[in-house]
């Protein structure tokens, strides 16, 4: 492990202790109150209303930043509220390039919402770094990548990415969601906004709905404060203490994830019943090579193509350990269908011709005994 890794664990196991002065808790506790006394006119603690500011969630919204490495950060409600709040800083007639290899939500929300409103955008493979340079127009404001994409785990190259944003003077913003600051740190790339949805990675144990978004510059940081204060979708005082928790051990998550995935999907790429499968740390994968040199791992999610659409159903029948479920990034290992559950939004022609059909099946490889994971496929797949 680098020494940078090793300060960041530390950071995250850390968080909160001996904050709260007056007891001194390890656990830094949860305050509910909805408003605060002032001592006097034009007076404040510090915390007036907890819309706009609550001791909880400022504990968390200070280690979001801390740990992407940005001026500021915000907790949200879910990662739809964060992406939500993103979307409200642009106006009607700007133009927005995103990848097209894209969590089926946001597709939806910027399509049937912000369409509606006068936002466009275009969907384009971000891991070529020419579409996304002609995709971009007088009207373009922003660059939306996910890198390693979902659901086939393409990876956009950040650097390069950063530098044609700052000719072109649009904002960079990278949806993190599937390394965490542990594995990628988008900021130190050259972006300029990082999203999450915390519900996953961050959360850890399918228990909690949140998001964040963490800005490089004050400025920005200031801005989406403004928004989110402004239309509310704030994490609640009880879900940001939940999530300060979970991320206690994000670091220690991480690093087994990457390595059962790893496991995983080399067991698979074995199995006569399945054509192909995507992981960035196998060397066959197109990303290979550029995950090694922008992230410090490849993470738990993966994807695999078996041969028929039925066969694919047969699978989700019969896992018994594995859960045929949404969501992602829990301790627990999930399956899904992405053509029908998280990218059910995405038109059907263009799931096709992405290759997001029906005998496509996405791994969240979870932190069990990995023989385990690896038996409940084996059955499953017979
Ligand atoms: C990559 C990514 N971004 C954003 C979201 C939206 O987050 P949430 O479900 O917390 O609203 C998801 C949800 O699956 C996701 O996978």
């Amino acid at each position: 492990m680098k020494s940078n890794e090793q300060t960041l664990t530390t950071r995250l196991v850390q968080l909160g202790v001996g904050r709260d002065e007056r007891t001194g808790a390890i656990s830094f506790p949860i305050y509910p109150s909805a408003t605060y006394r002032h001592p006097g006119v034009g007076e404040s603690t510090g915390f007036d209303y907890t819309r706009s500011g609550n001791p909880t969630r400022q504990l968390l919204e200070e280690a979001l930043a801390t740990l992407e490495g940005g001026a500021r950060g915000l907790a949200f409600s879910s990662g739809m509220a964060a992406l939500t709040t993103l979307f409200l800083h642009f106006a009607a007639g700007d133009h927005l390039v995103v990848s097209e290899d894209l969590y089926g939500g946001t597709y939806r929300v910027l399509d049937q919402v912000f369409g509606k409103l006068g936002l466009t955008a275009t969907y384009v493979d971000t891991t070529d770094a020419a579409a996304v340079a002609g995709a971009v127009t007088g009207k373009t404001k922003a660059l939306l990548v996910e890198t390693p994409g979902n659901p086939l785990l393409g990876v956009a190259d950040l650097e390069l990415l950063s530098r044609l944003c700052r000719e072109k003077e649009l904002l960079l913003v990278v949806d993190n969601t599937f390394l965490t600051p542990v594995l990628q740190r988008p900021l130190e790339l050259g972006a300029d906004v990082v999203v999450h949805s915390a519900t996953k990675y961050l959360g850890g144990h399918s228990d909690l709905c949140a998001g964040a978004l963490v800005t490089r510059t004050a400025e920005l940081g200031e801005r989406f404060y403004f928004l989110q204060n402004s239309t509310g979708a704030i994490l609640p005082p009880q879900d940001s203490w939940l999530l300060v928790r979970s991320l206690k051990t994000l670091a220690l998550r991480m690093e087994r994830h990457s390595s059962n995935a790893l496991q995983v999907a080399q067991w698979l790429q074995r199995q006569p019943q399945v054509s192909a499968v995507y992981y960035p740390g196998l060397p066959e994968h197109p990303g290979h090579e550029l995950s090694q040199r922008q992230a410090r791992g490849f993470g738990g999610m993966l994807s695999f193509r078996v041969a028929t659409p039925e066969l694919a159903r047969r699978v989700l029948k019969k896992l018994q350990l594995i859960s045929f479920a949404e969501s992602l990034g829990g301790v627990e290992s999930l399956m899904t269908l992405p053509a029908v559950q998280t990218h059910g939004d995405i038109p059907a022609e263009e799931r096709a011709r992405l290759g997001i059909c029906e005998s496509l099946l996405r791994l969240s490889v979870g932190i069990e005994s990995v023989e385990d994971i690896i038996a409940d496929l084996e059955q499953a797949l017979a």
